[in-house]
């Protein structure tokens, strides 16, 4: 922990009232009750919410706790694909839109839950002729179109677990992240379309299975159909080429509860990315219960969650969570800013997007572009706005709550994370919300602000933020590596630690302040110190790296490295940009330091460690803190 906890809140009293009638109408009425409700019957709680989905087998016992293991809904069978698909198609919703998807060249497509329904089953055979079966791991690199869902939920209703890999990592974190799954097939398309310009992606798996013995297959989108990609005949094939020839209808494969459904993988304090593994029913029954209950889903919503299905945030609540609601998603392959900062709003109009859900970096981007983008459309249909992946600052919620909501909406700030599979923290709709602060547990869940030893830290003092009790999404495992799944559970013993520094206010809000470890929130995204210092260090005019995050008033936080060369290398414009060049390519765009320094030595502790916070410290003007550990 290289963070110090001085942190001491000056409480503001400053809240906004729920807007009228939201309360009422809400999933839940009162959030006091449902979560004394809640701590009278933990399991109980859960067990209610698992009723409302289908099982092909109930349960023994909800749960099963084996510090630091946890089973859910024990020997329970289901398959989720069931719940998203078929219990919908035999329903009022078979013929409701499921999926409307809108990219920036302005090409549209929308799904039925039937059309959904038949297009996964058919891509399921397709998976199946290629000889995946339950267990077996395919890796998903593709653009944000619905073939990305389709291949998705086609892996689950046959029990093969998918790990998807967002677009924009390069070809080195790609080909890490295949090895690690052990991946059979990839599923990528041509390419992806950024700002006006196509971004291939078949090159860079190309480029990614070389040395991955694993992999023996490839299944390509072309996206445009007229100009199909040439495919290399030993080991590509075609998207929908595979679908053809095949039934229509594909038995959902019998799951037990605790059957893995998906690795996604997420930055960790070494170079390697950790592997964390998600199972079936668990998983399902909290991104069912908190995409109803948080974002107060019903039937007559339309909602969009901006995020690539890539993230957890996407396969969360673009996928799985709205599925099982059964609600109308609205899924974007489009930026914020392209082609005018209007673009979003265009889209809430043009398709009456009732919940929004977003994230700090593009609130703040639209603040300082201005309220005449958004006063341009008619944003009447918005009735509850959500952020998640970075603390929402007071600043962005007001304009938020104001330009965009009209200071009729909600605001849900939800705090959680790629292990927690689901929100944890939020003020429920229908409560009084704080500004700065993302609120209290939803209900469900048990969490606190503590010192190292576990004990509550006092009011208005900072802290580590922890989760007390297992909860049904959890994260139960990081693929190949157990042991680093029991340091989420050890380092604050009896608590899962999240890695981040939280303070809470006397009404018990928390607010969350950022991480206490070594990952940086770049823009939202996850990533970490040690996989760029590693990807730096791999140049070959390189000695040795530092990076730390430099905050940024728009992303968050800005990557800064610290650059020691090897010997006959001298610093230059040329070296500096090389060296971004080698990021992007090795690691992705997302992972490029927006700013490189040359140095001849790192500040570092007598056992060799680099001391992050001394750079940071003085990077930023401040007192590096206690330095006695700093080497001469
Ligand atoms: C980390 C998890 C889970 C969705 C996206 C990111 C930060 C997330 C908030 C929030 C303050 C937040 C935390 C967390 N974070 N949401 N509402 N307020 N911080 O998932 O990539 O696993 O990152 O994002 O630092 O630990 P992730």
């Amino acid at each position: 922990m290289e963070e110090t906890f001085d942190v001491k809140l000056v409480e503001n009293e400053k809240y906004y009232s729920p807007p009228a009638g939201y309360r009422e109408e809400a999933w839940t009425k009162d959030y006091e009750t449902a979560y004394a409700d809640f701590l009278k019957d933990p399991d109980g709680f859960w067990e209610r919410v698992a009723k409302e989905l289908d099982w092909f087998r109930l349960w023994d016992k909800v749960k099963e706790w084996n510090y630091p293991y946890a089973k859910w809904f024990v020997n329970a069978k289901l398959n989720i694909t069931h719940n998203c698909l078929d219990r919908h198609v035999k329903s009022d919703r078979k013929n409701k839109v499921a999926l409307m998807w809108k990219a920036e060249t302005g090409e549209e497509r929308m799904y039925t839950y039937w059309r959904l329904y038949r297009d996964v089953m058919r891509f399921a055979n397709g998976l199946k002729k290629l000889g995946l079966k339950k267990g077996d791991r395919v890796c998903i690199y593709m653009p944000l179109v619905p073939e990305q869902i389709i291949a998705m939920l086609a892996c689950a209703r046959i029990g093969v677990v998918h790990s998807v890999v967002f677009g924009g990592f390069g070809a080195n974190a790609l080909n890490m992240r295949i090895n690690d799954a052990q991946a059979k097939v990839v599923i990528t398309a041509d390419y992806t379309i950024r700002r006006g310009k196509n971004i291939p992606l078949k090159t860079i798996v190309e480029e990614a299975v070389v040395g991955s013995p694993s992999i023996e297959k490839i299944v390509v989108l072309s996206r445009k159909s007229e100009t199909p990609v040439d495919l290399m005949k030993e080991i590509e094939v075609d998207f929908y080429g595979i679908m053809e020839g095949v039934d229509s209808y594909c038995a959902p494969e019998e799951m037990d509860a605790e059957d893995p459904l998906f690795i996604l993988y997420t930055s960790g304090s070494t170079g390697t990315p950790k592997g964390i593994v998600h199972t079936c029913g668990g998983y399902m029954v909290g991104t069912y219960y908190t995409t109803k209950h948080v974002f107060d889903l019903k039937d007559k919503d339309r909602f969009w969650c901006t995020a690539d299905t890539g993230w957890i945030t996407g396969h969360s609540y673009v996928v799985y969570g709205p599925l099982a609601v059964g609600a109308t998603v609205f899924m974007g392959e489009v930026v914020p800013d392209y082609p005018d900062p209007g673009c979003f709003w265009k889209l809430v109009e043009d398709y009456g997007i009732t919940i929004f859900y977003t994230a700090p970096t593009a609130i703040r981007m639209f603040m300082k572009l201005g309220e005449e983008w958004p006063k341009k459309y008619d944003l009447s249909s918005l009735r509850i706005l959500g952020s998640v992946g970075e603390p929402l600052n007071p600043e962005a919620f007001e304009w938020y709550y104001k330009n965009i909501g009209a200071s009729r909406c909600p605001v849900v700030d939800t705090w959680w994370q790629t292990e927690t599979g689901m929100h944890m923290i939020t003020t429920m709709i229908g409560e009084k919300m704080r500004p700065g602060f993302a609120g209290k547990a939803v209900p469900g869940v048990k969490v606190d602000v503590v010192d190292k030893d576990g004990k509550p830290v006092p009011i208005g003092t900072g802290g580590l933020l922890v989760i007390q009790e297992p909860w049904p999404s959890m994260l139960r495992t990081v693929y190949g590596n157990d042991a680093r799944y029991r340091q989420y559970w050890e380092t604050v013993e009896g608590n899962y630690s999240a890695g981040d520094l939280a303070v809470k206010g006397k009404d018990g809000y928390i607010m969350v302040i950022g991480r206490s470890d070594d990952i940086i929130i770049v823009s939202g995204h996850n990533i970490g110190t040690a996989e760029v210092e590693s990807a730096l260090v791999s140049h070959q005019a390189v000695a040795e790296a530092a990076v730390i995050g430099k905050p940024d008033d728009m992303k968050g936080n800005s990557i800064k490295a610290f650059v020691i060369l090897r010997v006959g290398n001298t610093p230059s414009e040329k070296l500096t940009s090389d060296l971004i060049y080698h990021v992007r390519m090795t690691l992705g765009p997302i992972a490029i330091p927006s700013e490189i320094e040359f140095v001849d030595k790192l500040p570092k502790t007598r056992s060799g460690k680099i001391m992050r916070r001394v750079l940071k410290a003085r990077e930023m003007g401040l007192d590096p803190g206690d330095i006695s550990t700093l080497e001469e």
